[in-house]
């Protein structure tokens, strides 16, 4: 009885002290952030599909205020986009260059001029101006090539 209840504090302290290490292990790696990746993965393609969307309406020509939920949703996704790349995410299954973290400015640059363009499709689904919309669409586009020509593996 007493040898048996030694034998279970032996192995509680066994297991306490693998789970310590395991938990300093983890500290020292930092935390899985696969997760961060795939999820800013799946949110640009969202973001593909609401371009796809928008486009559509652009061809027929619909009242671009019925544009408005696409447009604020894309200007939500532009103004969370640098914090979906924290430091220690630059792991699989990422596409996204190291330069983003060495050269953090460039990316918020990029990333700004990102949440310019959305400001300005929201705002032209607020008038209702075609003319207007279209233009933001175009540097709305421009700021996704722009970026992932400097930021994002081809
Ligand atoms: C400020 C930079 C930036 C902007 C702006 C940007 N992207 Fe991205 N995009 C990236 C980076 C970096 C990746 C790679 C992310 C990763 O794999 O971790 C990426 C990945 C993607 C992917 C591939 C996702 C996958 O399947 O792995 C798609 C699709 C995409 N972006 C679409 C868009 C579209 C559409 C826009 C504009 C409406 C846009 N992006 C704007 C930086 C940007």
């Amino acid at each position: 009885m007493r040898i048996g209840t030694i034998a279970l504090a032996a192995s509680a302290l066994l297991l306490a002290t693998t789970a310590a290490s395991a938990g300093s292990q983890a500290g020292a790696a930092g935390p899985d952030l696969s997760g961060v990746v795939r999820g800013r993965q799946a949110g640009m393609r969202m973001s593909g599909a609401i371009i796809g969307g928008i486009k559509g309406a652009i061809d027929r020509g619909d009242d671009v205020k019925t544009q408005a939920f696409a447009a604020r949703s894309l200007a939500g996704w532009a103004s969370a986009l640098p914090g979906m790349f924290p430091e220690g995410s630059n792991v699989a299954p990422t596409e996204a260059m190291g330069a983003i973290w060495t050269d953090w400015a460039g990316f918020k640059a990029k990333s700004d001029a990102y949440v310019a363009a959305t400001a300005k499709l929201v705002a032209a689904t607020q008038s209702g101006d075609k003319t207007a919309f279209a233009a933001a669409f175009g540097e709305v586009r421009s700021a996704c090539g722009a970026c992932h020509d400097a930021y994002k593996q081809p």
